[in-house]
């Protein structure tokens, strides 16, 4: 059966579900797509009039929300009845990391992705394509259908539940936030996973309005889950690879930059991926690794099992070197101390701070006993404050330190004894160093972390300049 796509329903309005609908929105005019979530004030920020309140900030994203938005694009709670019309759903809820019971800090937490399936069993009506588009564990299309069956099973005797018939399909999303719009719009490829011929062409068919056919491949199911893991993995250990030589270079008088694209000019290893950092954040790698570890210990490997975990090790170490690299160059002690924060997201271009290295290089400061002024362009004072009042902070004596937001890099420069670049952002790049040194308190420490900075004139102002990967 060829079937038509005409109704979209999305459960979760996240970074994937808004993006990812809002796209499909703008090169396909004739499907309506209603993205459906729990979260009542996700979904008010979705409709807000104000674009610059939209939940989630995604260069390009906005434009597209005024085009589509109250057309063919819906953002609403109304999950029962947006489910019941829709010919295909796509569940794209949150899939944390366990935080208790078996599986606790590794496995993934399905409950969204259950109770995702149960509304669905329950409320759907005829033949529903439901397409995974969260990172799953490999297998978990079995408990999608487990749970459809069950529900198809207990509404036997009724006449909805005889015309109930679903297909389950996998759609991992490959997006990178910050750059979404530009991904989702040309992405390197689209990977459908599934049994059912005529499901994957309805999905594949929806992709063809903007994507050439021959980057659009599919596989059995528990190849595309597994594809998505494996995916993150590999980006991820990419970036621990150049991080730990980073450390090599700071003692050995090499420079990370030109190892880096040394190495990256072998079209074997492709320059992709190279760029020294405080360390991957983000709210997928790390879970995703957690993950994939957990599920070779669950099969027994524990070899391939203790590798990966070696990416998420190297990850933790290169942050924690930063604050001691930071505490040591600052004469060993941070109290009564000031420096300026540069950056607060886990990458340029987005506010989302999920697993920022920023966090934890923050809180180690703080517990230094050092006042924190923390600039970033995108992210919020409230955001901020979830990330870092934890108990110990909350709770410390006046021997540990604390933070303010600040709205400008002069602010964060503002009698600090150093700056450090935690974000990419461009507005970094160059900097008033005249300017800067006259505001920071002498002797002044500059760390950049990102390699961002244009440092040239620094010296000349007396700043002490320390790059992640070069010898000083
Ligand atoms: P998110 O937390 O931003 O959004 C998920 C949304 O789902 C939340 O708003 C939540 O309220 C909603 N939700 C949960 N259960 C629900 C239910 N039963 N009914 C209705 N709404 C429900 O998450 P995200 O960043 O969009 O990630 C979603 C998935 O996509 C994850 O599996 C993630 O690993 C994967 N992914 C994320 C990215 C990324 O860049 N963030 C990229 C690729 C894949
Ligand atoms: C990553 C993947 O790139 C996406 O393909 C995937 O869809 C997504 O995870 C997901 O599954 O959630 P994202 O986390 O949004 O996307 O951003 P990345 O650009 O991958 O950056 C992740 C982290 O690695 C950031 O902290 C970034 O600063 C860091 N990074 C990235 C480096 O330190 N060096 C690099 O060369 C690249």
């Amino acid at each position: 059966m060829n079937k038509e796509i005409k109704k979209i329903c999305c459960i979760g309005a996240g970074y994937v579900g808004g993006p990812t609908m809002a796209v499909i929105a703008d090169k396909c005019h004739d499907i309506i797509i209603n993205v459906v979530d729990l979260n009542e004030s996700r979904i008010a920020d979705w409709n807000n009039d104000d674009l610059s309140k939209l939940p989630v900030f995604e260069p390009g994203l906005k434009e597209i929300i005024k085009r589509r938005r109250g057309i063919n694009l819906f953002f609403s709670t109304q999950i029962e009845k947006n489910i019941a019309s829709a010919d295909m759903i796509f569940i794209s809820v949150n899939t944390p990391i366990k935080q208790s019971g078996v599986g606790a800090g590794k496995a993934s937490d399905l409950k969204w992705i259950e109770s995702s399936a149960r509304q669905i069993s329950k409320f759907a009506k005829g033949f529903t394509i439901v397409v995974e588009k969260s990172t799953l564990p490999v297998k978990t299309a079995n408990t999608i259908k487990k749970i459809l069956e069950v529900s198809n099973f207990h509404n036997e005797s009724t006449d909805e539940g005889n015309n109930k018939h679903f297909e389950v399909l996998s759609n991992p999303e490959f997006l990178s936030e910050g750059n979404a719009i530009n991904d989702l719009e040309n992405p390197d490829r689209v990977l459908i996973g599934g049994e059912d011929e005529d499901s994957i062409n309805a999905l594949k068919r929806i992709y063809l309005n903007w994507i050439d056919e021959s980057q659009i491949i599919s596989t059995n199911l528990w190849s595309s889950e597994l594809s998505k893991l494996t995916a993150n993995a590999f980006l991820a250990q990419r970036i621990s690879s150049i991080n730990s030589i980073s450390a090599l270079c700071e003692k050995t008088g090499a420079d990370v930059k030109e190892v880096a694209l040394a190495v990256g000019m072998d079209s074997r290893i492709g320059n992709k991926f190279l760029n020294v950092g405080p360390g991957f954040g983000g709210s997928c790698f790390k879970k995703d690794l957690l993950n994939l570890i957990y599920i070779c210990d669950y099969y027994g490997l524990k070899s391939v099992s203790s590798y990966w975990q070696k990416v998420i090790d190297i990850n933790n170490w290169q942050r924690n070197r930063i604050s001691r690299i930071v505490v040591e160059k600052l004469f060993g002690t941070l109290s009564g101390k000031s420096i300026g924060i540069l950056g607060f997201a886990f990458k340029a271009n987005t506010n989302d701070t999920r697993e920022s290295p920023a966090i934890e290089i923050c809180k180690d400061l703080i517990e230094e006993g050092v006042k924190l002024q923390i600039y970033d362009p995108k992210v919020s004072f409230e955001n901020i404050e979830i990330d870092l009042n934890n108990d110990k902070i909350k709770n410390s004596s006046d021997s540990l330190g604390g933070w303010c937001y600040v709205n400008s890099i002069e602010d964060a420069a503002n009698n600090a004894d150093a700056l450090i670049v935690l974000t990419e952002w461009m507005e970094f790049k160059t900097l008033d160093w005249m300017r800067i040194s006259k505001l920071m308190r002498s002797p002044s420490w500059f760390f950049d972390t990102r390699l961002i900075t244009d440092t040239e004139q620094a010296s000349k102002y007396g700043i002490n300049i320390w790059k992640i990967g070069k010898d000083f």
